[in-house]
């Protein structure tokens, strides 16, 4: 502590020491607990790598369907959280839905409110109590997901059974129970389950360093998750493509990116200035599906390669490094699979939440630290004038 250091955006801060995920955003390459991504996405499902980087280490058999069982155990939908997202027109914004509807799961849960009333931590220190909670947050935020989207369509929220997978059931209760696209989200969320100090886990982290609870820190993750800069790019990202209607409108793009009167969303990372190790198997991905019978391939993905091929040979885009990023084929994927737009950002947040629990479980187990970054204060020079 002393010296204050400038440093806008924390783009050379660490603020965290973590052991949950290494990236080289040089090499381009994402390390889950000592563990290549790659090796994990060949040899392991979801619920197998959330197991890794919240409790440390891949699960046993028996540990997996612990796991499994408790995930499933919490999958319910209490009336107040289905009232609470009902109140909304369907066609209203899924992410206030989704803010909504933890809010209600928040207001209920035992340990928010053993938190709030009694002098002693209740979650710091004690693994008992934030493992419980660990599940039960991830178990609102699935079945918020699921609610929500039922809602927005009009259609009967399906109860989840203890058979199955935590994404089998996720699917189930959205009323989508598919084989194919269970097996494709098995791998798909690998990818996204972690990205260490990401925008929306360090505002996570950033709310539950006051020692507030997990289900309402949820909140502020999902709030920045929306954010375009962020999770909320892979939707925008395909938007894009559909604006610009053909493969031989991406120069003109191109140039609208380049006289800055557009972001071009899919693309550029503040960590990965080379490649973005995720792009390769979700393209792996995109093409199992264009094989597969049932789901057809999109028309827009020869736009989404075209930007990509564009733009790599592109100076505005070497000379700052910006490369493409998961998120400028994730909507892709996610359409040719069967999600629509509107719900897109929210199942990707959902494959993210993991990712908050693993670090916030670390943080349990360190001092505690009030994240408070300072300012610069500046006098300004020419004060605007006041609201007219
Ligand atoms: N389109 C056009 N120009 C860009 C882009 C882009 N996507 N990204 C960066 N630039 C330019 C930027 O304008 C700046 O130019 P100049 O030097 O002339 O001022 C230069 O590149 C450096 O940009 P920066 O803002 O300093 O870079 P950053 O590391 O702070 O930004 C980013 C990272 C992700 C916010 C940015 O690349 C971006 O806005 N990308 C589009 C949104 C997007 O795809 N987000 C998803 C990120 S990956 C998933 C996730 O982790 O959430």
């Amino acid at each position: 502590r002393g010296l204050k250091v400038f440093d806008r955006g924390f783009t050379n801060t660490a603020c965290v020491e973590s052991s949950i995920t290494f990236i080289d955003g040089e090499r381009g390459q994402i390390k889950f607990r000592g563990y290549d991504i790659e090796y994990l996405y060949d040899n392991h499902d979801y619920e197998e790598v959330i197991h890794l980087l919240i409790w440390g280490h891949l699960p046993s058999s028996e540990e997996k369907q612990i796991l499994r069982k408790k995930l499933l155990a919490e999958l319910k939908a209490p009336r107040s959280v289905v009232d609470a997202i009902r109140a909304f027109p369907p066609q209203f914004s899924t992410g206030s839905m989704i803010l909504a509807g933890l809010a209600a799961f928040a207001a209920l849960d035992e340990g928010t409110k053993r938190l709030h009333s009694q002098a002693e931590p209740y979650y710091m220190g004690n693994m008992k109590n934030t493992d419980a909670a660990i599940i039960r947050t991830l178990a609102a935020m699935a079945t918020t997901i699921a609610l929500v989207y039922c809602h927005k369509r009009g259609k009967k929220f399906t109860k989840p059974d203890l058979q199955g997978s935590f994404i089998g059931n996720v699917l189930k209760m959205m009323g989508k129970e598919d084989d194919g696209i269970e097996k494709c989200l098995e791998r798909l969320w690998i990818l996204y389950a972690d990205h260490e100090m990401t925008n929306s886990t360090a505002a996570f982290l950033h709310a539950s360093s006051t020692l507030t609870d997990p289900l309402s820190c949820t909140i502020s993750a999902v709030v920045s998750a929306y954010g375009p800069l962020h999770g909320g790019a892979i939707d925008l990202a395909y938007q894009q493509f559909k604006a610009i209607a053909s493969v031989k409108d991406v120069p003109y793009l191109i140039e609208e990116v380049k006289a800055k009167r557009q972001r071009l969303f899919g693309f550029g990372h503040r960590i990965y200035k080379t490649v973005d190790p995720r792009t390769k198997f979700i393209r792996e991905m995109i093409d199992e599906q264009v094989r597969n019978p049932i789901l057809s391939r999109s028309p827009l993905l020869e736009i989404a390669l075209e930007i990509e091929k564009v733009a790599s040979t592109d100076d505005y885009f070497i000379s700052r490094r910006l490369a493409a990023n998961a998120d400028l084929y994730g909507a892709l994927l996610y359409t040719a699979l069967g999600f629509e737009s509107d719900i897109i950002v929210a199942i990707a947040s959902l494959s993210r939440v993991a990712g908050p629990m693993a670090h916030w479980r670390e943080s349990m187990q360190q001092k505690p630290m009030l994240w408070r970054p300072q300012q610069l204060y500046r006098e300004a020079s020419n004060p605007e004038s006041p609201l007219r």
